[in-house]
Formats: structure tokens, sequence, C-alpha cells
């Protein structure tokens, strides 16, 4: 693996998969997050784990898809990369997956830590959804994970101003469940929390995260709108400029087609 590291499994019952594209912020290249399927399909799999914790860096969970790659991808290839299975995976992981954000966690990034069933952060990280500064939509599942974990208002606010917010906001509108000062502290509170949970029914833990899914079934739809929506921004000027500007380090000029 390229993009992750993995603790050796077999050793612990608690997996920890660390986001590891430093030099881009982890940004979600199409390999990581095959990566991820692949190792969160063994993990499930895997009788000896019992729950898992992903993590990025101390300046980076995630900072979004990466922008190099998406620039000149067609409506189409949008649809297709990291196709929304990815993420329903992620979501649907039978083992608790906790998301220990540190740094950026923005764009693709936070709807990867959304995806997640739990959510904590250090004071200094920085949470948003900044897509419409490149012209483009949360597409990763954002416009209705967001929607539900803080209600439209604010997920409106966030994903139409772009602005990303400090840990401690994010915990007072239910983004994050928890925050702490230090990196040391984020993993010793993942931790501890997995270690709360392993001492629970293994049997019971599946059920409870099945359920909760299945109470979420009616946002499929939503979803759809989202990756049509997110195909359908990808073959504007605005989407090519956005990206452009990012990349060349300047501000966009949108012209509204
Ligand atoms: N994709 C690709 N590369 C990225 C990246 C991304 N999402 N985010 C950062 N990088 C790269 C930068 O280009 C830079 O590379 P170079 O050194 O080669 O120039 C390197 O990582 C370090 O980044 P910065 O110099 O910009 O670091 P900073 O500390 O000044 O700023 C930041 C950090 C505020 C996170 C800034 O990098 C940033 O705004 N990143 C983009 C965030 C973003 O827009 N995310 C959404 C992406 S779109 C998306 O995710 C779509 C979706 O929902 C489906």
């Amino acid at each position: 693996m390229e993009f992750l590291k993995v603790n050796d499994q077999y050793a612990s019952q608690i997996a920890l998969i660390e986001l590891h594209r430093p030099k881009e912020l982890n940004a979600l290249n199409p390999q990581l997050m095959q990566e991820l399927r692949d190792v969160l399909a063994d993990l499930d799999g895997n009788t000896n784990v019992r729950v898992i914790i992903l993590t990025g860096n101390e300046k980076a969970f995630a900072a979004g898809a990466d922008i190099k790659q998406m620039a000149d991808k067609s409506a189409i290839d949008m649809l297709l990369i990291d196709q929304f299975n990815t993420w329903d995976q992620i979501r649907k992981t039978k083992k608790p997956l906790i998301a220990a954000v540190s740094g950026f966690a923005l764009g693709g990034g936070c709807e990867l830590a959304m995806a997640c069933h739990i959510r904590i952060a250090v004071a200094s990280a920085r949470l948003g959804q900044p897509e419409v500064n490149l012209g483009i939509i949360p597409g990763y599942g954002g416009t209705q994970r967001l929607t539900q974990l803080v209600g439209r208002g604010k997920a409106l606010e966030l994903m139409l101003t772009g602005e990303n917010i400090s840990a401690s906001e994010a915990q007072s509108i239910g983004l994050v469940n928890h925050v702490v000062e230090t990196q040391d502290e984020l993993m010793a509170l993942a931790k501890k929390m997995m270690q709360k949970i392993i001492s629970k029914g293994p049997v019971a833990i599946a059920h409870v995260i099945r359920s909760v899914n299945a109470g979420f079934g009616f946002e499929e739809k939503g979803y759809d709108m989202e990756s049509s929506c997110f195909a359908a921004c990808s073959v504007t000027e605005d989407f090519k400029e956005g990206t452009a500007a990012f990349l060349e380090k300047r501000k966009p000029d949108f012209k509204g087609r």
C-alpha cells in the first residue's frame, strides 16, 4: 500500500489506519480510495479486529479530493471516481469506525470523516466543505451527511459559504463529538472509546450500526441527486476556472456558466 499505513491487525483488536500522502495534505486520489476500500473489506472480515480508527497526521486528516487529478475530468469520470459505493462501504463497515481528526478535514476529507460512525478532533483542526470555491459541490455524500449531522440551516450555511470552521464550532453543531488539545490526547481518547466498545457484545454492536444506517434509507435519492449535480458542475467553465485558480494559486474569476 502506498498511501495508507495500517498497524498489525493480528496483534491488536484495534485496527489503526493512517492516511499517508503528507505532501498533498492527504488529498484523496482514486488509488488511496481503492486502498481504503480494500483495507476496510479485509478488516470487516478479520475476526480478531473489533474496531477501527481512521486518522491522518497533525497537518491534515485530508484536504479533500485531489484537485490536480479532478481538474481535467469529464462528467462521466466524475461519476465514476470514488463512486458512491466507496462511501457507502465506509458507512456500512460492520466494525465501529472512528475518525480521529487533526489538521484540515476539508471537502472530501470532511466527507470521509462524516462517513465514519464517530468523529473526534484536536482543537486546532479545521473542518468544512469548500467545494463552491472550485465551482463544484460536495460530491462524496456531503450534501446528505452534513445535513443529517448538523441540520439543514447550518449545513447550507457551511456549503454555500464554503467557509471552514474550528473543531469547537464543529463540536457545538454536532459535526464532531469530542475535542481535545493535543495529538496524543486524540489518539488516547480514540483508543479509550474503542476499548469501551470492545467490552460490549460484538453482535449487538454490529446491529446498532446496521439499524442506525437503515434509518437513513430515505437518503438514497438525495445521494443520486448529489451525483448528478456533481457531474453537471464538472462540465462548467466555472469548475475549470476554480480548479485552475487553485493550482495557479490565484483567486477564481467565475462567470456563472
Ligand atoms: N488536492 C490536491 N492537492 C492539494 C489539495 C487537494 N485537495 N489540498 C492541498 N493540496 C496540495 C497543495 O496544492 C500544495 O501542493 P504544492 O506544495 O505542490 O503546491 C500542498 O498540498 C500544500 O498545500 P498548501 O500549500 O495549499 O497548504 P496551506 O497550508 O497553505 O493550505 C489548505 C492548506 C487550506 C488545506 C489548502 O491547501 C486548500 O485550500 N486546499 C484545498 C481544499 C479544498 O478545496 N478541498 C476540497 C477539494 S474538492 C472535493 O473534495 C470534491 C468533493 O467533495 C467530491
